[in-house]
């Protein structure tokens, strides 16, 4: 099985930015995590991260035919980016939305998710272990 792991803009500055509400791990960190929780699990992952929404569009388009899923983290493009719910429909992958922080607690316009009409799952608010939750779930979908 393969997973795409997909981190949208200023995920790249994870534990320099906004401690409080992303914790200490840095980018360099959660991938280690995600890593060896993969190996653990027996599959494999390939990461992107981008801070430019067509890139995220592209990183979308390339699953196709090519991963059994995603599991992405868009940022603030969750918030805004109709092109990226249309790259998640397109392709026709099972998507996981991940967010580090608990969106619905926080400001009014972080509750708005546009790709989550194309997810079949979202975490919210469970910190970098929810990137591994969105995994397992990935793998137990496959499994059905
Ligand atoms: C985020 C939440 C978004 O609102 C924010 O713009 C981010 C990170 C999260 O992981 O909690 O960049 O997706």
């Amino acid at each position: 099985m393969k997973i795409m792991v997909i981190n949208g803009p200023n995920l790249n500055m994870l534990g320099i930015r906004e401690p409080t509400h992303y914790g200490k791990e840095t980018y360099a960190d959660l991938l280690k995590k995600i890593e060896k929780h993969a190996e653990e699990k027996g599959i494999s992952i390939e990461f992107r991260q981008s801070n430019h929404e067509g890139d995220l569009v592209d990183y979308i388009q390339s699953t196709y035919q090519n991963f059994d899923g995603i599991v992405i983290n868009p940022g603030a493009y969750t918030h805004t980016s109709i092109a990226i719910l249309d790259a998640v429909k397109a392709v026709g992958v099972p998507t996981c939305e991940v967010h580090i922080s608990d969106v619905n607690a926080r400001e009014d316009f972080r509750k708005i998710s546009y790709i989550r009409a194309a997810c079949v799952l979202t975490v919210s608010g469970h910190g970098t272990d929810g990137y591994l939750e969105a995994i397992d779930y990935l793998i137990e979908l496959k499994g059905k």
